[in-house]
């Protein structure tokens, strides 16, 4: 390639991530052009979105699944906490001593503790909890036409079941619901982080009078079980028990939210595979692992950082750097999938390749439980609806439009249910 060659095509990727950087909505409604060229050019890119932060962004499937368990680039973000902090204030910071932000040994230790409350036998006893609460909010939904299915199901189901699993009390939850929507929502300005960090104080202050009431009267739920650990043998501290809450209500809920969201919008832009799915309901577990690879919830890892430097596909990252993984992006590279932009249910071995719940150390903890949750509410939602149509032309759908951000998925999914009606 000629030197010229060369400056056009850096020339490109700096107009195509400035672009992406500011949020352009064609970017936001389809990214994957961008991450196809980013893929091609420049596999490791230097990004600097809007909180002026600047990255190091790797998009291909090799690259980001060694990356997403080299212990040289770390998730430890005490120790990079400058560059954090700037990114999400204070409050977080304080928010984020649990697993998902620390290496080991101290993330195994978490892990371990965590692990030992979070059994199969746990999860699969909310089975028929889970059924009841998606029967309820469909039941609530049906009288609406058209509804947003975003809140009023695919947020409200994940919240609710994590705070089933927690131990939060029913009537607690409709306020706990508003604060985390909040939390969920917010962007990068001074007032989104004002409010931000109001919400997390009042969830903050919630959860330790929840910790202390647990204490007094343990039930049979997952708080008072990581107490009684912490108690007995090997401990979490309180600030640590505290953040582990953080991590599993926010980790468990966002993500299969708008997973939720992403698979009901992508089925009913493929309603041939729909019909299939509807018909031949055995197909729908293949369905979901395809449809977590081909629109995850998941656009980026959480950030890490560069413990020395490191090269990774001819370019350095410097030691200290911030690190983003672009699972969106490594799930659609096809040197690791074949026709990877095209949506096939069918598609072989996906379940154990894609990379959406992460890979190594930090492989989600809660992939089980998600995995049930998008099964009960997929099937129920188009057992009971078979005809639901989306409300709105499919290139009208809108996206989040935060420029590289952790979560892909959609603001609102104003549906049809039953057009009969
Ligand atoms: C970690 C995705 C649902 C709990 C992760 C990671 C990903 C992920 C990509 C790794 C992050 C990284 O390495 O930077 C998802 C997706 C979900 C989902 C796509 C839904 C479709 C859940 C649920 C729970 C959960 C329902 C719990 C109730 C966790 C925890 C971790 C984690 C605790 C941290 C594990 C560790 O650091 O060792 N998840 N998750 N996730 N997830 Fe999930």
């Amino acid at each position: 390639m000629t030197q010229m060659q060369e400056q056009e095509i850096a020339d490109e990727t700096a107009r195509a991530v400035d672009a992406a950087s500011r949020g352009c909505p064609e970017y936001r409604a389809n990214p994957h052009p961008l991450y196809q060229h980013l893929r091609e050019n420049a596999p490791v890119c230097r990004i600097t979105p809007p909180h002026g932060v600047h990255s190091y962004l790797i998009t291909r499937f090799e690259d980001a699944k060694a990356a997403l368990a080299d212990p040289r680039i770390s998730k430890d973000m005490y120790a990079a906490i400058d560059a954090y902090r700037s990114i999400f204030g204070d409050s977080s910071i304080a928010l984020d001593d649990n697993m998902l932000f620390a290496d080991p040994p101290k993330h195994t230790r978490l892990r371990r503790i965590v692990s030992r409350a979070f059994v199969p036998r746990r999860i699969e006893a909310l089975r028929p909890r889970i059924q009841e609460i998606t029967d309820t909010l469909l039941d609530n939904c049906s009288t609406l036409q058209p509804v947003d299915l975003l809140s009023a199901f695919a947020f409200p189901l994940p919240l609710q079941v994590i705070c089933e699993l927690i131990g939060v009390p029913e009537e607690e939850r409709p306020e706990v619901q508003q604060w985390c929507s909040v939390v969920a929502r917010t962007g990068f300005s001074k007032k989104d982080k004002d409010r931000l960090a109001e919400a997390e104080n009042t969830l903050r202050e919630y959860f330790e009078v929840l910790i202390a009431r647990k204490r007094k009267a343990p039930e049979d739920d997952l708080l008072s079980v990581l107490i009684q650990t912490s108690d007995e043998q090997e401990s979490l501290t309180d600030g640590e028990l505290l953040s582990t809450l953080w991590v599993l209500l926010f980790a468990g809920h966002k993500t299969t939210a708008y997973l939720i969201g992403n698979a009901v919008y992508t089925l009913l832009t493929h309603p041939e595979q729909l019909r299939q799915v509807i018909d031949s309901p055995d197909l729908l577990p293949n369905a979901i692992e395809e449809i977590i690879r081909f629109e995850g919830s998941v656009e980026n890892a959480t950030f890490r950082h560069a413990l020395e430097d490191i090269t990774i596909a001819g370019t350095l990252i410097p030691k200290g750097s911030l690190v983003q993984i672009a699972v969106t992006s490594a799930n659609r590279d096809p040197a690791a999938f074949e026709d990877p932009d095209t949506f096939d249910i069918a598609r072989p071995g996906v379940q154990s390749k894609h990379l959406s719940f992460g890979t190594g150390p930090h492989f989600c903890l809660g992939a089980p439980l998600a995995r049930m949750e998008m099964q009960i509410a997929l099937a129920s939602l188009f057992r009971r609806f078979p005809e639901l149509s989306l409300a709105l032309p499919a290139d009208e759908a809108k996206w989040l439009t935060v420029p590289f951000p952790a979560f892909r998925g959609l603001t609102e999914l104003p549906v049809v249910l039953d057009p009969s009606r």
